[in-house]
């Protein structure tokens, strides 16, 4: 089993919360693990550099927008997303499934794959399996997901498992496709809120023996208890011995209650999206930035902020936002990538010790007192 290129060694557990090393091609990952969004083969608006200085190991970049503009053939042609990003660390791409679902126009799903409208320019673009992978090789990322039907929550009981089935065809189909032995490919565990369908779905792709797993079809709406209580069901499920990736989540305390259920890995627009419109994640809470109450603060953002951004007052920051000028954004996307970033590190060595419930308490009483 040492010889797998994808392992994952499970260092030490917590309750239910482990602490783990994801092995890639391109280094390692210290798990659990906040992978920041790079969508286009950019983390929006910080230079590569400052990406690596927040503290990530590991970014996501995403089949569908890459493959529109510029196109996986160019990304290969200027040597594979790692040396087109600059980020020479581990990579994982998205596979598609879920940009259809909340991207594309007149997305029409059928057996073979989808058929919908680029949301650029409007033009025909086809996703099966077999081609997200294709993709997915030329982009040369270490993690490939498989391409899954994900479906809009609450949704009728047919249309959730048929989704759900379909999602295993295509996983099976998306490993049949596979060429590259230096790319990994995760299976996606779909099936709605119903608990039965998650299990299912989750022991049908263990037998298909997946290098990882992925919980998807959640945070699309749901009350998030609901969501707790599928990872509560499905974790059990899924192999010891295999990363497991929650996918799309979260907010702190959702990074929170997944480690606490036994997820290694989680990726979110929400750092860099709420960081361009001025809130800070911080351990006081959330700050709303734009607050007239910062105007005159003279404090930085959090005595915990990174030197960058530290050497600013909130009263500067909330001036750049009034102002709308670019370095308002920049600087608090750096402060809630390090501050993700810092959330996990912690997370990692309370399980260390084992003291993980204590850490877990005292991170949700410290955001009780923020902005919202
Ligand atoms: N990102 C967030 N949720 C999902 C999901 O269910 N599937 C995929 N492919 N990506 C996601």
């Amino acid at each position: 089993m040492s010889e797998r290129p994808f392992r994952y060694d499970l260092l030490q557990q917590s309750g239910q919360a482990r602490r783990g090393v994801f092995h890639t091609p391109h280094g390692l990952v210290q798990t659990p693990a906040f992978m920041p969004v790079g969508t286009q083969g950019t983390v929006k608006g910080l230079e590569i550099g400052l990406v690596r200085e927040t503290g990530a190991e590991m970014i996501l970049g995403n089949t569908y927008h890459l493959s529109l503009r510029p196109g996986e053939q160019i990304v290969r042609e200027l040597g594979g997303l790692h040396e087109f990003s600059g980020w020479r660390g581990p990579i994982l791409t998205d596979s598609g499934g879920f940009q259809i679902f909340s991207l594309a126009q007149m997305a029409k799903i059928t057996e073979e794959g989808a058929v919908f409208r680029s949301h650029i320019d409007g033009s025909k673009v086809s996703l099966s399996p077999e081609r997200s992978i294709e993709i997915q090789e030329a982009l040369g990322s270490d993690v490939a997901m498989v391409l899954d039907h994900v479906v809009a929550l609450p949704n009728e009981a047919d249309v959730i498992r048929q989704a759900c089935d379909r999602s295993i065809r295509w996983a099976a189909r998306c490993q049949q496709a596979a060429t590259r032995d230096d790319q990994a490919q995760f299976a996606i565990v779909q099936g709605g809120l119903d608990e039965k369908l998650r299990i299912y779905c989750a022991e049908e792709l263990g037998k298909l023996e997946f290098p990882g797993y992925a919980i998807g079809g959640l945070s699309v709406g749901e009350p998030p208890p609901e969501m707790y209580r599928i990872l509560d069901v499905t974790c059990p499920v899924l192999p010891t011995d295999r990363p497991r990736y929650l996918m799309g989540v979260g907010r702190p305390e959702d990074l929170l209650e997944g480690v606490r259920r036994g997820v290694d890995l989680f990726d979110c627009v929400m750092p860099t999206r709420n960081g361009r419109n001025a809130l800070a994640f911080t351990d006081e809470g959330t700050l709303r930035l734009r607050n007239a109450k910062y105007q005159t603060d003279k404090r930085p953002i959090s005595p915990t902020s990174p030197e960058r951004v530290r050497q600013h007052s909130r009263g500067y920051i909330r001036h750049l936002f009034m102002a709308k000028e670019m370095l308002g954004p920049i600087l608090l996307t750096l402060q809630n990538l390090a501050y993700y970033q810092q959330l996990m590190a912690g997370a990692r060595q309370a399980i260390e010790e084992d003291r993980f419930e204590a850490f877990y308490e005292q991170k949700m009483n410290s955001w009780r007192n923020g902005d919202e």
